[in-house]
C-alpha cells in the first residue's frame, strides 16, 4: 500500500498548553483509520493540524501527505489541498451546508473554489457520487435546502459532498454520533463503500469502539495527548497494550 498520511514525532499545544505528544503514525491509500481516546484528548486537534485550521501550534514534528511537508506549505498551497486533496465530515453535518442555499448551489460553489466546470457538470458529479452512495431520490436532493432534509439525510449528503473533488483523505470528525444508531449504521457503510469505490483513505475519531472495530484497518488509542495503543485494529482490540485502552473496550463491547 501506497504511503499517504505520515505523522512524525509531532507535538502540538494551544498557547502554553501542550495536547499532544510524540504523535506518529502512517497510512496507507485507501487505509481507514480509526482514532479513539477520552473526550479531550486531542482527537479533533489531531484533525485541524491535517488541514492546517488556525489555533493549535505545532511544536515540532513533520506531517507528510502525499509527499508534501504540510507544515511547510504557504496559506494558498494549503487552501488549494483543503477541500480538494483532503476533505472533512463533520459531527453536525450542517456546517457543511448553507442554510440559506440548495444543497445543488453548494455543490456547485464547492467544486468551482477548485476547478473551472459548468454548473450541469457539477451537479452531474454530485447526482453520480449521490448514487453511487445509493442516496434515495438524488435529483430531490440537489434541489432540497438542508432544512429540508432530515439529520440523517443531511449527514449522508455531508459525506457525498466531501466527495466532490475526489480527495484521497477524508476526516470524519464522530460523524455518527448525533445520529440514532441506525442511521449510524447506514454511514459507516456509506463510509466504506467509500473506500471501496474510490480508494478513499479516511480517518475516523469515533468514540464508539464498535464502530471502530467494523470498519478501521488500523486504530490509534489516545489518552490526554499521549498515544496508547497503535497497530492493526483486530489485534489492538483483542491484545491491547494499555490499561486504558482495555477499560475502553470493556466499556462498549462489555
Ligand atoms: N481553540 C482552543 N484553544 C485552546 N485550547 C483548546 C482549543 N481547542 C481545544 N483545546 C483543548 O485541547 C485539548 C484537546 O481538545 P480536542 O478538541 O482536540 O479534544 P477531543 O479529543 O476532540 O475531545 P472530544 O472527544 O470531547 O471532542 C482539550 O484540553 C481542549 O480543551
Ligand atoms: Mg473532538
Amino acid at each position: 500500500m501506497k504511503e499517504l498520511l505520515k505523522f512524525e514525532d509531532i507535538n502540538i499545544s494551544y498557547d502554553k498548553k501542550q495536547v499532544l505528544y510524540d504523535l506518529s503514525f502512517s497510512m496507507g491509500e485507501g487505509e481507514i483509520l480509526g482514532i479513539v481516546g477520552n473526550s479531550g484528548c486531542g482527537k479533533s486537534t489531531l484533525l485541524k493540524s491535517i488541514l492546517g485550521l488556525s489555533g493549535p501550534k505545532v511544536l515540532s514534528g513533520k506531517i507528510l501527505f502525499e509527499n508534501k511537508d504540510l507544515l511547510s506549505l504557504s496559506t494558498n498551497e494549503m487552501r488549494s489541498i483543503r477541500g480538494c486533496r483532503i476533505s472533512m465530515v463533520f459531527q453536525e453535518s450542517g456546517i457543511h451546508t448553507n442554510p440559506l442555499k440548495t444543497i445543488g448551489d453548494t455543490v456547485f460553489e464547492s467544486m468551482k473554489a477548485h476547478k473551472q466546470i459548468s454548473k450541469d457538470d457539477a451537479l452531474n458529479t454530485a447526482l453520480n457520487i449521490f448514487e453511487n452512495l445509493s442516496l434515495p431520490d438524488p435529483k430531490r436532493i440537489l434541489n432540497a435546502y438542508p432544512f429540508e432534509l432530515s439529520g440523517g439525510m443531511n449527514q449522508r449528503v455531508g459525506i457525498a459532498l466531501a466527495m466532490l473533488n475526489n480527495p484521497s483523505l477524508i476526516l470524519a470528525d464522530e460523524p455518527t454520533s448525533a445520529l440514532d444508531p441506525i442511521v449510524a449504521v447506514q454511514i459507516v457503510n456509506e463510509l466504506k463503500s467509500l473506500r471501496e469505490k474510490y480508494n478513499t483513505a479516511i480517518i475516523l475519531v469515533t468514540h464508539n469502539i464498535k464502530i471502530a472495530k467494523s470498519i478501521t484497518d488500523n486504530i490509534l488509542v489516545l489518552n490526554n495527548g499521549k498515544t496508547l495503543d497503535y497497530g492493526n485494529a483486530k489485534e489492538v482490540l483483542s491484545s491491547p497494550k494499555s490499561d486504558f485502552t482495555k477499560e475502553l473496550i470493556l466499556s462498549t463491547l462489555g
